[in-house]
């Protein structure tokens, strides 16, 4: 376990991203064994080049042959927030490579939690009884918490408004496969909604940076209303990285160019204030009439689930890659339990 320090109540993103730095958490090709997933921050090119390697060759293998990579090994997976794409995507990964599983969906109405447990205690007793825990938390440190405090590997099925790296894996995953494995560093990509809250952009922009995305002929765009603008703080991230940001609150002046559309729901839940709420929903919507603009190779992407964001018609376009997208998590997901696992 670890000797870092690190203030749970205090800890804001670039203080977690500074933890996250430390040769504990930095995730290099061949060395996922063991190894904590809290932030798409950690991973080297080389080791998101081998997760998506393992991916594909996970994609071509029999159910008899995947049952086999892991038999026996157990996964506890704890979710503090609603969730159906994740857990049941991590549930069925896990049990797919032969795994044992136990499923929290409700952890703080059902578990030990609501009789007031932290996360150091539950991760503790949790990691006893497994080999890894894949965590959901409404808090931004949370995941971070958990690892620090786990003796098994933590893997963050989404923390608050920080993080969601699987979400960012399998995002990528998408992309290489939808462009027909065109080069991600020569695309232009449209972040569009709730680019605040939404953590699924927070961490596809910092895994598309670290693979070279967003520089020479490659843009980011982010699309949003003000009052759920990119943070002020990832936005200067991004640009210190050499990344091209544009901000506008119009898809349509944007979607002609665009390679990637990548949807977002307003974060109903994280809004204290209503009326700002309110504001948020009125940022742009893709609809039939987006489609005539949109370039006739591009690919929409969201991570779901979609409230009004995407009109329906919307949906037999052959550029709709939502559904494909959430399909690809089982894969991702097995090869990272897989790695992180040590699997052979
Ligand atoms: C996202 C999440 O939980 O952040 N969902 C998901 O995991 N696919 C997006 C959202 O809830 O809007």
């Amino acid at each position: 376990m670890t000797k870092i320090e690190f203030d749970t109540k205090t800890a804001g993103s670039a203080e977690m991203l500074a933890v996250l730095k430390e040769p504990e958490f930095v995730i290099d090709s061949g060395e996922f064994k063991g190894k904590s997933v809290v932030s798409s921050e950690q991973f080297t090119p080389a080791a998101i080049g081998q997760l998506m390697e393992v991916t594909r060759q996970i994609e071509k293998m029999q159910a008899k042959e995947l049952l086999e990579i892991l038999p026996g090994w157990r996964a506890a997976v704890l979710f503090y927030e609603p969730s159906s794409r994740t857990y049941s995507s991590f549930m069925f990964a896990a049990m797919g490579l032969g795994m044992n599983t136990v499923g929290y969906l409700g952890m703080v109405d059902i578990s030990s939690v609501s009789k007031g447990e932290t996360i150091a205690d539950t991760v503790k007793i949790f990691g006893g009884y497994s080999h890894v825990l894949i965590m959901r938390h409404p808090e931004k440190t949370a995941a971070l918490e958990a690892a620090l405090n786990s003796p098994v590997p933590v893997i963050n099925g989404g923390s608050g408004t920080f993080e969601h790296p699987t979400q960012a894996l399998l995002d990528y995953y998408t992309i290489l496969k939808e462009t027909k494995f065109r080069d991600p560093r020569s695309l232009h990509y449209c972040f569009v909604g709730d680019l605040a809250k939404g953590r699924t952009v927070h961490s596809l922009t910092k895994l598309l940076a670290k693979m070279g995305a967003g520089r020479d002929g490659s843009y980011f765009s982010f699309v949003s209303p003000e009052v759920v603008k990119l943070p002020e703080s990832l936005r200067f991230w991004l640009t210190d990285q050499g990344v091209h940001v544009y901000e506008t609150n119009d898809l349509e002046e944007v979607a002609p160019y665009a390679d990637i559309v990548y949807m977002t729901r307003v974060q109903k839940e994280r809004f204290v204030n209503l009326d700002e709420y309110e504001l948020a929903r009125m940022g742009s919507k893709l609809t039939a009439e987006t489609l005539k603009i949109l370039p006739k190779d591009a690919v929409i992407m969201h991570p779901l689930p979609r409230v009004d964001e995407i009109a329906v018609e919307v949906d037999s376009d052959s550029r709709a890659a939502y559904f494909r997208q959430a399909n690809n998590g089982l894969p991702v997901r097995m090869a990272l339990l897989a790695l992180v696992l040590g699997a052979k």
